[in-house]
C-alpha cells in the first residue's frame, strides 16, 4: 500500500496509521472506541456456526442473528433498496432483448414508519439483549435522525439499516472489510451511521461508480453515479491492489515497434526539460543533453531494472540489458518500454470503466437493479483472497455471490424474496452445473409452506410458481390481464412449446389457492381463465388438499393432444397440484408436451387473449388522448396564444 490522503487508514495490510494521524470522531472518546468495541463484541457468545456456498431466503436480520457467528465473514458488500419509495419489478424473458409482459414485484424499496421500524428504532436506541454490540454513537446518532425527521419514512429506512449493520459489523472478522453501495438519496445519513458503528478512522473510500453516460435531469443535474462507501475493522485487513488493463487501441497506437524478437515496445523519453549539473547533465555516449536544453531522467520502470545507480552507470546498464534504442544520426536515445511489462494503471476511487448492465446484456437476468459482475469482482478481489468468507445480505439476484464464486471465495448471500433466489438459482446451475450449493429458508415440508402462505401470500405464490417451473406474474399484470379486482385466477405462467418451428409457446394458466376453503367453482373459474386466454391448459395450486369434486370437475374438463410432440399421448387440459404433491418423491411435476421453455428468452405469450387485447386498446387509446393538443381555451384564443404543446412521453 502506497501513502497518500486517500489510501488506506485503518488496519490495512499496508502501515497502519498511529492514532495521532487519523482524525478523532467528536463520539468516540465517550463511547466504545475500536479496540474496546471488539472485545465486547466478542463476548457476546452466541451458538452460532457460519457455513458457506449458501444461499438464505429470508430476513437478513434473522438470518444473521441467527445463522451467521461472530467474527466469520472476510468481506461483506451490501446493495440495499436505496429508499427509492418505488416497487420493483422483475422483468421475465428479455434475454433476447425483447420486452416482456410478464413481471413479477421482485422487491419493494418503500419504507414507512410505523411498529416494525419502531422496534428497529428501539432497539438501537435503547438495546436491551444486544447491548454489548451497539456503540453508544451509534444509538446517539439514530437519536439526532429523529429529531431531523420525526417518525418519518426515511426514519423508518435508516432503522431498519442500523439495527441490520449492527450484525454486519459484529459477523465481521477483524481485518474484515465493509462495502456499502448506495446512491445520494440516503448515502449521507449512511455514511454518519457507519460511522458511528465503525468508528470514523476506519472509513477507507467513498468510491464514485459512474454507472451510465447519460441521465437527463429536469432543473438539475443528471444524476450518473452511485456511491460505495469502504470501511475496514480492526487490524490489518486485505488489501489488493487492483489495475486498470489497457485497450487495444491504446497498445496499438503506442506499443508498436517490433523488437526483432516478436516483442513489441513504445519509445520513452529517457531526458526531461531543464538543464541540470552533475551526472545527469553529462553527455553520455556522444549526446549531451545540456546542449539541447535537456538533462538525464531515467523513467521509474527503468530505474526498478537497473538499482540505486549513478545516472550514467544506470544508463550504461540498461544499454547493457537492450533496453536503449538509437536513432540514427546521433539523436537523442530513448528507452524501450516493453508492452508485456505494462502493469496498467493503479485503479483510484472514481470507476468510470465499468458499464452498468445493459438491455441486451448476456449478463441479464432481468432482475431490477442487477449490478455488473465486474463491480463485484474488483471488489471481491482487493479486499479478499482465495478460501475467504464473502456475505452479501441483500444479495437480489445473487451478482456478489456470482462473482466471488468465480474468484474461488466462498459465500453467504440472503434475500427477502423468493423472485430473488428463482433467479440465483438458475444463474448458479447454468454458471456452475453440478456446484454443491444449499439454499436455506424455503419451506422444507408441507406444515412451513402452509405457514408462508398464512403470512406472506405474495412469496407463497412465486415459491410455488417456481416450485413447478413456471413463471409468477405480478399483481399489477395479473390485474391489468383478468380485470377482476386482486385475484384474477392468473398467478403465473408456465410455457411449453412441442414444437420447434412453432413461432410461439403454449401457455399454461397457473392458479394459486392458498386457503383451506376449496370447491370446484375454483376449478370452473381456472377453466373459464384459460378459455378466455385461448391457453392450452391451466392447473390449480393449492396449499391444502383438493375435495373429490374438485378432482371430478378437472377430470370432465377432459384432456388434450399434441399434432407434433408424441401425437398419441394425452394430457389432462386442467390439473391440481397441492403442498402434498410437491413434497412427495412420486410426483413427476406438471404433465405437458415438449420442453419446458418458461426460462428461456422467449417473451411468454399474454397478448392473445381478449382481456390482454382490451387493456391493450384502452393503453393505446389513452397514450393518443394524452399525446394530442389540447384545443385552445377560450381566453387564449381571444389573447392570440398558441395552444398548449403536447406532452410527450
Ligand atoms: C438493490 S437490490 C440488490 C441487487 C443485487 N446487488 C444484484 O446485483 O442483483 C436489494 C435487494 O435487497 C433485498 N432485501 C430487501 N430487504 C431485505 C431484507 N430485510 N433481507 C434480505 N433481503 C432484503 C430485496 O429483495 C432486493 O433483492
Amino acid at each position: 500500500v502506497s501513502g497518500g490522503p486517500s489510501e488506506p487508514r485503518c488496519g490495512t495490510s499496508g502501515p497502519v496509521c498511529s492514532a495521532a494521524e487519523v482524525t478523532e470522531s467528536p463520539n468516540e472518546a465517550t463511547t466504545i472506541g475500536a479496540e474496546k468495541w471488539d472485545d465486547v463484541g466478542q463476548k457476546a457468545t452466541l451458538p452460532l456456526v457460519s457455513e458457506s456456498q449458501v444461499f438464505w431466503y429470508g430476513d437478513n436480520l434473522t438470518v444473521m442473528r441467527e445463522h451467521v457467528a461472530d467474527n466469520s465473514v472476510d468481506l461483506i458488500y451490501l446493495d440495499p433498496p436505496f429508499n427509492s419509495q418505488r416497487i420493483y419489478n422483475r422483468f421475465f424473458g428479455e434475454l433476447d432483448g425483447t420486452e416482456s409482459d410478464a413481471q413479477r414485484r421482485a422487491f419493494d424499496d418503500y419504507w414507512q414508519w410505523g411498529p416494525e421500524a419502531a422496534e428497529a428504532f428501539r432497539e438501537v436506541v435503547h438495546p436491551r439483549e444486544r447491548r454489548s454490540i451497539v456503540p453508544a454513537t451509534l444509538s446517539q446518532t439514530l437519536e439526532m435522525f429523529r429529531a431531523i425527521h420525526p417518525d418519518s419514512n426515511l426514519l423508518a429506512y435508516l432503522s431498519m439499516m442500523a439495527v441490520r449493520l449492527i450484525e454486519m459489523r459484529r459477523v465481521l472478522k477483524n481485518g474484515g472489510a465493509l462495502y456499502l453501495h448506495c446512491d445520494p438519496t440516503a448515502g449521507h445519513y449512511l455514511k454518519l451511521l457507519l460511522d458511528s458503528l465503525f468508528g470514523a478512522k476506519c472509513f477507507q473510500n467513498e468510491v464514485i461508480w459512474k454507472r451510465t453516460t447519460a441521465h437527463s435531469g429536469t432543473g438539475r443535474f443528471g444524476p450518473i453515479h452511485d456511491t460505495i462507501f469502504y470501511y475496514t475493522k480492526g487490524e490489518a485487513s486485505t488489501w489488493n491492489q487492483q489495475r486498470l488493463g489497457y485497450t487495444q487501441e491504446y497498445l496499438d497506437k503506442y506499443y508498436k515497434f517490433d523488437d526483432g524478437d516478436g516483442r513489441l515496445y513504445w519509445r520513452d523519453n529517457l531526458t526531461a526539460s531543464g538543464v541540470r549539473r552533475g551526472d545527469s547533465g553529462a553527455p553520455w555516449r556522444g549526446v549531451d543533453p545540456t546542449a539541447i536544453g535537456r538533462h538525464w531522467a531515467i523513467p521509474k520502470a527503468a530505474r526498478r531494472a537497473v538499482g540505486n545507480r549513478s545516472t550514467l552507470e544506470a544508463l550504461d546498464e540498461l544499454d547493457k540489458l537492450g533496453r536503449i534504442y538509437w536513432p540514427p544520426a546521433g539523436r537523442v536515445p530513448q528507452y524501450k518500454s516493453y508492452r508485456e511489462d505494462l502493469q496498467g494503471k493503479v485503479v483510484s476511487d472514481i470507476w468510470d470503466d465499468i458499464d452498468r448492465i445493459n438491455s441486451v446484456g448476456l449478463e441479464r437476468t432481468g432482475y431490477p437493479t442487477q449490478k455488473p459482475v465486474a463491480l463485484l469482482d474488483r471488489i471481491i478481489r482487493t479486499s479478499s483472497n482465495e478460501g475467504d468468507v464473502v456475505l452479501d445480505p441483500f444479495c437480489g439476484c445473487g451478482t456478489a455471490v456470482v462473482a466471488a464464486q468465480r474468484a474461488g471465495r466462498n459465500w453467504i448471500g440472503v434475500d427477502i424474496t423468493h423472485v430473488a433466489v428463482s433467479v440465483l438459482r438458475r444463474r448458479l446451475d447454468t454458471e456452475f452445473p453440478g456446484l454443491p450449493y444449499r439454499v436455506r429458508g424455503e419451506p422444507e415440508d408441507v406444515a412451513s409452506a402452509r405457514r408462508l402462505a398464512a403470512e406472506r401470500w405474495d412469496e407463497f405464490q412465486a415459491w410455488i410458481v417456481d416450485k413447478v417451473s413456471g413463471l409468477p406474474l405480478s399483481p399489477t399484470e395479473e390485474k391489468k390481464v383478468a380485470k377482476k379486482g386482486k385475484d384474477g385466477g392468473i398467478d403465473g405462467l408456465l410455457l411449453f412449446r412441442d414444437d420447434p418451428k412453432a413461432p410461439r409457446s403454449h401457455r399454461m394458466i397457473l392458479s394459486v389457492k392458498g386457503g383451506e376453503q376449496l370447491n370446484p367453482g375454483m376449478i370452473d373459474a381456472l377453466f373459464g381463465v384459460v378459455s378466455r386466454e385461448n391457453a392450452t391448459a391451466g392447473a390449480l395450486l393449492t396449499a391444502y388438499p383438493p375435495t373429490a369434486g374438485m378432482r371430478k370437475t378437472a377430470l370432465a374438463y377432459g384432456d388434450y393432444a399434441s399434432e407434433s410432440f408424441d401425437p398419441g399421448k394425452r394430457y389432462p387440459k386442467i390439473q391440481i397440484v397441492s403442498v402434498e404433491d410437491l413434497f412427495d418423491p412420486k410426483w413427476r411435476g406438471l404433465l405437458f408436451p415438449g420442453p419446458n421453455t418458461s426460462h428461456r428468452s422467449e417473451p411468454p405469450a399474454m397478448t392473445k387473449g381478449p382481456a390482454v387485447a382490451k387493456a391493450e386498446e384502452d393503453l393505446a387509446t389513452f397514450v393518443l388522448k394524452a399525446s394530442e393538443p389540447k384545443k385552445p381555451k377560450a381566453k387564449q384564443q381571444k389573447l392570440g396564444l398558441p395552444a398548449p404543446k403536447a406532452r410527450k412521453g
